[in-house]
């Protein structure tokens, strides 16, 4: 694909049309991106987006479902029907808005919400049941996208490098594509195109932000990084928790809630001898995620002039001015400001993957998960019997 971005939602009624939904609920939790696209345009064209709330009950029975407990099997069943209802209402509202029939669309590609996800020991788990999606729009639904690229010895993640290899690989400039959702994950795209695509996640994004926020603020985020920037990096707290191995294990690597959430935090809190206040925790959190890309960034060995940065936290301000001080005279620079909607660029890159899978295209990258082939993924449930 010879794309370059998607652009900001526009339905500006073409003739030939080759529409896909992408569905995709993050680490986050913070609601269910839904996005049209078209992709007989070029670059894709961005038709619509919306987040469709995830209740908060759900959300909660999601977030437990991602730590071990007992009765596992039978909450999970629940979450899994609730979720594919809700995937399909997402659907739904998101047709209404563009007054666009379920038949002219190709497919969903649907990401699913992951409630575990064991690299080390091969295995991976996203619910959001995708025959209820099927079953309710009768679209061709795609889903289920990690677990081939495991079975070819992959970390079954990261999966969007490809995409953003397809829309932002650039001959004249070195590139890296970062993606802050609740974990951090970059993409490294070589201007020279002898040299590979690579990519892994780094480690925590916004999460352990998120959670203390929620913890002290009362609210699902910290707005802009405003509380971060207003308290001082506590150095010990910091370097507890850089020692974690996972920040020094080379790629290929991904990890996610199970590894990097409140209990982490709590342990490395516990092996400083004072407890910084509240607010200093939030700063060095921010600091933690600016740090750690940054290490990462320089570790891969990047002579990369800019950095397109996507995904929820390309909104943190302060985030986003910690990782130019650590990565000048890197370009860091919100993905929008070269026309790459920051916010949908997950969704619109499940959306993608469920096209490469119906045209029988691979969608891994060997090189960023480790997988022994390039391999089609995710399993295709049909919209009609
Ligand atoms: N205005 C804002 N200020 C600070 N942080 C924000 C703001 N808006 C969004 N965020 C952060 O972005 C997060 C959501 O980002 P996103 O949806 O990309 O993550 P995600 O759902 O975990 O996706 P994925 O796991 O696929 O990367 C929120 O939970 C929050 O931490
Ligand atoms: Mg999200």
């Amino acid at each position: 694909m010879n794309a370059d971005r998607p652009t900001e939602p526009d339905n500006k009624g073409f003739t030939d049309h080759e529409y896909f939904v992408g569905l995709m609920s993050g680490t986050s939790l913070d609601g269910i991106d839904a996005v049209l696209v078209d992709f007989a345009d070029d670059p894709p064209r961005l038709i619509e987006a919306l987040t469709h709330p995830l209740p908060n009950t759900l959300r909660q029975q999601l977030a437990a479902l991602c730590q071990p407990g007992a009765d596992e099997i039978e909450r999970m069943g629940r979450a899994d029907i609730a979720l594919g209802e809700l995937f399909a209402d997402a659907v739904q509202q998101l047709l209404r808005q563009t007054d666009i029939p379920a038949a002219e669309i190709h497919a969903i590609g649907s990401h699913g919400q992951t409630i575990r996800h064991r690299p080390g020991a091969g295995f991976t788990l996203q619910v959001g049941d995708a025959n209820r999606i099927a079953q309710r729009t009768r679209i061709t639904t795609v889903a289920d996208f990690r677990r081939r690229d495991m079975a070819a010895g992959g970390q079954g993640a990261p999966l969007v490098p490809a995409f953003h290899a397809a829309l932002s690989r650039s001959p004249d400039i070195t590139r890296v594509v970062l993606n802050l959702g609740g974990m951090a994950n970059i993409t490294l795209l070589p201007a020279n195109p002898e040299q590979p695509v690579s990519g892994f996640d780094t480690g925590p994004g916004n999460v352990l932000m998120d959670s203390w926020a929620r913890q002290h603020l009362g609210r699902p985020l910290d707005e802009n990084g405003a509380w971060a920037a207003s308290g001082s990096v506590a150095e010990a707290l910091l370097s507890h928790c850089l020692c974690d191995g996972y920040f020094r294990q080379p790629p290929p690597k991904s990890t996610g809630r199970e590894h990097f959430n409140a209990d982490w935090l709590a342990a490395r809190m516990g092996e400083s001898k004072h407890s910084p206040s509240a607010v200093d925790v939030q700063a060095t959190l921010c600091e933690l995620t600016a740090i750690s890309v940054a290490e990462a960034i320089r570790q891969a060995g990047s002579d990369a002039a800019e950095l397109l940065v996507c995904g929820g936290g390309a909104h943190n301000a302060h985030l986003l001015s910690r990782l130019r001080a650590h990565l000048e005279p890197m370009d860091v620079i919100p993905s929008n400001e070269r026309g790459l909607a920051a916010d949908w660029v997950e969704a619109v890159a499940f959306a993608w993957l469920a096209r490469e899978a119906l045209a029988a295209r691979p969608g891994n990258l060997p090189a960023v998960t480790g997988a022994s082939e390039a391999v089609v993924l995710g399993a295709i449930y049909p919209g009609r019997s």
